[in-house]
C-alpha cells in the first residue's frame, strides 16, 4: 500500500520570487494537509548531503550551488498516495515538458530552478522528512 506522506522544498528562486502562496494554495487546494513546514537556508554542506543520491551526476555541483543560494520552504505533506499524487501535481522535471497545471509548469524558470522538489518513493519521503524535521516537529 503506498504510503501517505511525501516531503517538499520550495526551492530558492521561487521563494525569492514571492511564489510560496501561490504554491502552497494549489497545495492545499489539492487534498494535502501540512503535518510540519519551515523556511530554512541550507549550507552547501547540507544541501550537498540531502542531494548525495546525485553525487556522480553532472549537474550536481550546480544543483548544490542553487539549493544553498537562499531561502527555501521545507514541508511534510500529507494524502493517501502522497508521493505519487504530488509528483503529478509538479509535474516533469524540466518546466518546459511539464503539463499545463502543474506547479513547475507555472512556476519553473528552468530544470535546475524548477521551483519545488518532490520526493519519489516512500523511503525517501520518510528519509527526507526526517532530514529536517523531528517527530515533535510533525502534528
Ligand atoms: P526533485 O528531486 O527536485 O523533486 O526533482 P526530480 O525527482 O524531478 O529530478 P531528479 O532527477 O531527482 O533531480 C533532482 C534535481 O536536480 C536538478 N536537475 N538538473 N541540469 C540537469 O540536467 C538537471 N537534472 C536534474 C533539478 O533541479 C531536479 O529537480
Ligand atoms: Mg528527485
Amino acid at each position: 500500500m503506498a504510503g501517505n506522506i511525501t516531503f517538499t522544498m520550495i526551492k530558492p528562486a521561487a521563494y525569492a520570487n514571492n511564489h510560496t502562496g501561490k504554491i502552497l494554495d494549489i497545495i492545499l487546494n489539492n487534498g494535502f494537509r501540512i503535518q510540519a513546514m519551515k523556511v530554512v537556508r541550507l549550507t552547501p554542506q547540507l544541501a550537498g548531503k540531502f542531494y548525495e543520491v546525485h553525487k556522480e551526476r553532472p549537474f550536481y555541483n550546480s544543483l548544490v550551488q542553487s539549493m544553498s543560494s537562499g531561502t527555501i520552504l521545507a514541508a511534510i505533506l500529507e494524502k493517501d498516495n502522497a508521493v505519487e499524487d504530488y509528483r503529478t501535481l509538479i509535474g516533469a522535471t524540466n518546466p518546459e515538458n511539464a503539463a499545463e497545471g502543474t506547479i513547475r509548469k507555472q512556476f519553473g524558470e528552468s530544470v535546475e530552478k524548477n521551483a519545488v522538489h518532490g520526493s519519489d518513493s516512500d523511503a525517501n519521503a520518510a528519509l527526507e522528512a526526517s532530514f529536517f524535521f523531528t517527530e515533535f516537529d510533525r502534528v
